[in-house]
């Protein structure tokens, strides 16, 4: 039996390579395979060419200096550079600010510092997710490093109020990182504006490949940071490792055509996330929109649909890719850690959907999901012991 492609709906967990992404890619796994670290010889002079493009383009889009520009492996790697990189450069025992509904590459670095004496101040959110400005205010200590508040949240979307934040913790001389993983390409984003110190990307949340990313380390005023790879000196010490050139050169475009394309792109996608979101109130009884109303990714939908068991609505719509919370989590059968965080009851949160709408998705995909959807929710709510 031959099954149809799902309708691919779960760009939080990751996106698909563009094709001009990977068109730009190819010619770095063959003729132009050299080493960038390589002095001696035209290979590798052609690789490094090609990161410090890749480092222009990446640094274009969120007004950053290209040699700020760290490359990683991912927005974990970044994550964990950034938090475990400053904690290592303070001079004393430092203090640390972060948020409930951060992504676990953030939550689990300062756990692990935790282990090892640095204080963590985890803050609350809202019942939309977002966090209040004067709760980290209230929170800062004489020995405060660093705030780490993410730019969206991957299973709600909301968006943190940064500009705010980034201001406070210049005005207190303490750096601030965010992770950008999931805003990078879909909102605008300026470190200056922001006064954003350390910001983490990923390339495969943004049309590029997997495996690589990126940490922006602001040079004025300088952030101190130890790198946490020992070995090359690659990347100004603070990333030893050969440069995964195919990768980065995939990076840097990704970052050219969400330059161009953003804000055409952000309308459409709002749109159609607009046109699922509408039909699914008008059409069911009984079910919550979960993140911020407004400050939300444009094309994040995260829904509770009560009375209805959200693994067995997933698996009513194997025709849609779909989830129901962080990928990373997807295997856990405890309830999501963000809904919780907002006030969702473990019930609700366990019937909860994520819509990820991206850059291929039409809208006829996106009517047939809402009548797959919806045609669902009411066949297990007739057999459910919970709705009547
Ligand atoms: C907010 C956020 N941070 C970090 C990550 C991890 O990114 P990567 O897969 O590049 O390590 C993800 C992706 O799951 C994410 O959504």
């Amino acid at each position: 039996m031959s099954m149809k492609t799902p309708i691919y709906l779960d760009h939080h967990a990751t996106t698909p390579v563009d094709e001009r992404v990977l068109e730009a890619m190819l010619p770095y796994f063959k003729n132009h395979f050299g080493n960038a670290a390589s002095r001696t010889h035209t290979f590798g002079w052609e690789a490094e060419d090609a990161v410090d493009r890749a480092r222009e383009q990446i640094a274009k889009l969120i007004n950053a200096q290209p040699k700020d520009i760290i490359f990683t492996s991912g927005a974990t790697e970044s994550d964990n550079l950034a938090i475990k990189g400053v904690a290592a450069a303070s001079e004393k025992p430092c203090h640390i600010i972060t948020q409930t509904t951060e992504h676990h590459a953030v939550l689990d670095p300062c756990k692990a510092l935790e282990r090892q004496g640095v204080e963590i101040t985890v803050l609350p959110v809202d019942q939309h997710g977002q966090i209040n400005p004067d709760h980290i205010q209230n929170a800062i200590k004489d020995n405060t490093a660093l705030v780490s508040v993410m730019m969206a949240n991957n299973e709600i979307g909301t968006l943190q109020p940064l500009t705010e934040i980034g201001k406070l913790c210049r005005k207190n001389n303490i750096y601030f990182h965010t992770d950008a993983a999931q805003a990078i390409g879909k909102c605008p984003i300026d470190v200056e504006a922001m006064h954003i110190d350390l910001l983490s990307i990923s390339a495969h949340k943004m049309y590029g490949p997997k495996g690589v990313g990126a940490l922006y380390v602001r040079s004025r005023p300088r952030v101190r940071l130890i790198g946490q790879m020992d070995g090359g000196g690659h990347e100004k010490s603070m990333r030893s490792g050969t440069l995964n050139v195919p990768g980065i050169v995939g990076l840097g475009e990704a970052c050219a055509i969400a330059q161009k394309e953003m804000a055409s792109e952000s309308t459409r996608i709002k749109h159609l996330r607009d046109r699922l979101q509408h039909k699914l109130f008008e059409s069911l009884d009984r079910i919550q929109l979960n993140g911020h109303p407004e400050h939300r990714l444009d094309g994040n939908l995260n829904i509770s649909f009560s009375a209805v068991d959200g693994e067995s609505l997933l698996m009513g719509l194997r025709d849609i890719a779909l989830s129901s919370g962080s990928a990373c989590t997807s295997a856990s059968l405890e309830p999501s850690y963000v809904l919780r965080a907002i006030g969702v009851s473990p019930d609700l949160a366990q019937s909860s959907i994520r819509f990820g709408i991206g850059r291929f998705n039409t809208e006829e995909e996106i009517d047939h999901t809402t009548n797959r959807v919806i045609e669902e929710v009411n066949r297990l709510r007739e057999i459910s012991p919970n709705y009547k």
